[in-house]
């Protein structure tokens, strides 16, 4: 056993209840209710940074939740790795589907994690993958193994399109300046099937509002000469993809970059059973664009999806109405190059001009944010590549995921730098569901894997100079 692994073997049981500690603490940014909650798991994280060997770490006020910042710097002669995590949570509704409450940890064993997962909202999204971080620095501090400076930035408004992160990063370049982003927000295949993700899709969120009559209605006496709100928005929002399920707004697809044969053959070759794809999810055929794999279609296509749906009677029984209104929150999830804004302003004038002289109609945009490719001929994809083929004995699979953390080009357009995505979750883990959960394995995995990435990228560096 080498000196990682004895340390994580020594300290195994505080880490995991360091983690569970962090995750009692319910972090919802969306909800306004839990906000001294989400203050107090900001001061949770600055403690633990302190404690790890930061040598400075501040609270930064921002319009929003504030960003812990800690650092430790060596040598300014020395590349500096800035880690960026954060460290709210979604909401954990449908709370009924839960099998133990979301902010009461508990360790239960899975088909997938034999060796036990954590169930807790944010248990893998992403504070256990955050904490890890913080873990490693403490092992690279108390047993002088940091070979490099080391930042950390953990932001508390990521589930809600990180506004007050993408005011706070341009006014603050100089602390912020660093040789790579480290970030672990991401997954890999599986535990046996490491792989290093190259790619995050970008977002446009928008809400529509579609109003009929000023008033709801009885369906009876108006019902067949006044238009139905639920009716046409549910037909406007069938027309939105056509019989081979390409989106139709005109020019979506203008600036999508297609792979070519050659990288699409590459993607191909990663370890992928339809089969089980098809059973983990109960489905008896997938579903998707014309001409492309389930792989491409989660991730190197955009797509158009409703995320909820509302409007007239939903109660109990039935109630004869015509509602005035009807509503949906529809994402759009991009490809590198393409526009957030442009694609925004795409939707919002095709779905004005499609809807029919007998309603109106409204469209707010949320949060959006831009896709990104990391490359993988540098030292840093080959710092990490090398981390993970040291502790898992293979070596990763560079893979291009359908999620989006828009802040990552952010970061690159701001800071110069480029960011490596280290992530140990698996696709299983129900992230944003019910019974979310990270595997102890993969928790430990992480803290063994990250201080290798240090140590390589901090040797690449000189070699390099
Ligand atoms: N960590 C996720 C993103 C993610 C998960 C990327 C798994 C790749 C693999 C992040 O917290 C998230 O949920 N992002 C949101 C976007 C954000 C603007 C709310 C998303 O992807 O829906
Ligand atoms: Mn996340
Ligand atoms: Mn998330």
């Amino acid at each position: 056993m080498n000196t990682i692994q004895s340390y994580i073997k020594d300290h195994k049981n505080r880490f995991l209840d360091e983690l569970i500690e962090l995750l009692k603490i319910p972090s919802v940014s969306a909800d306004p209710t839990y906000k001294k909650e989400v203050i107090s798991t900001a001061n949770f994280v600055l403690e633990s940074l302190k404690k790890a060997g930061c040598d400075h770490v501040e609270i930064c006020e921002t319009p929003g939740y504030p960003i812990i910042y800690g650092e430790k710097i060596i040598d300014k002669n020395l590349p500096t790795v800035l880690v960026y995590g954060h460290y709210d949570v979604q909401p954990a509704d449908p709370i009924d589907l839960w099998t133990s409450p979301p902010f009461e940890p508990v360790i239960k064993k899975t088909a997938i994690h034999p060796e036990g997962a954590i169930f807790a909202r944010g248990a893998c999204d992403d504070k256990g993958q955050m904490y890890m971080h913080v873990k490693a620095l403490e092992f690279m501090t108390s047993s002088g193994n940091l070979p490099c400076n080391v930042k950390f930035m953990i932001e508390g408004e990521e589930e809600v399109g990180s506004e007050s992160l993408a005011w706070f990063v341009p006014r603050n370049k100089e602390k912020l300046a660093n040789d790579v982003i480290l970030i672990s927000d991401t997954g890999m295949i599986a535990n046996d099937i490491p792989s290093i993700t190259t790619g995050l899709r970008g977002l446009s969120y928008v809400e529509v509002e579609v109003t009929g009559p000023n008033r709801d209605l009885h369906s009876g006496l108006y019902g067949g000469a006044v238009a139905n709100p639920i009716n046409i928005l549910t037909k406007m929002i069938a027309s939105l993809h056509d019989e081979n399920n390409h989106i139709t707004i005109p020019g979506f697809y203008d600036t999508v970059v297609d792979l070519s044969e050659e990288e699409r053959a590459e993607m191909a070759k990663a370890p992928f059973s339809i089969e089980n794809y098809k059973k983990a999810l109960q489905i008896d055929a997938t579903h998707g664009e014309k001409g492309y794999t389930t792989n491409e279609r989660n991730s190197i296509r955009p797509t158009l999806d409703v995320n909820g749906i509302w409007g007239g009677y939903t109660g109990k029984g039935a109630k004869t109405v015509i509602a005035s209104k009807a509503y949906a929150k529809i994402s759009m999830r991009l490809v590198p190059n393409q526009d957030w804004k442009s694609i925004t302003q795409l939707f919002k004038n095709h779905f004005e001009q499609i809807a029919p002289a007998s309603v109106s109609v409204k469209v707010t945009p949320h949060h959006g944010g831009q896709g990104y490719v990391t490359p993988i001929d540098n030292i840093a994809y080959q710092a990490a590549s090398i981390a993970y083929e040291t502790t898992f004995g293979k070596k990763p699979i560079p893979q291009r995921s359908g999620g989006s953390i828009p802040i990552v080009a952010l970061f690159e357009k701001e800071l110069k730098s480029k960011t490596i995505l280290m992530g140990f979750g698996l696709d299983s883990d129900a992230i944003h569901s019910p019974n979310e959960h990270f595997g102890i394995w993969n928790y430990l995995k992480g803290i063994e894997t990250i201080p290798y990435f240090y140590q390589h990228f901090t040797q690449l560096s000189k070699k390099n100079n």
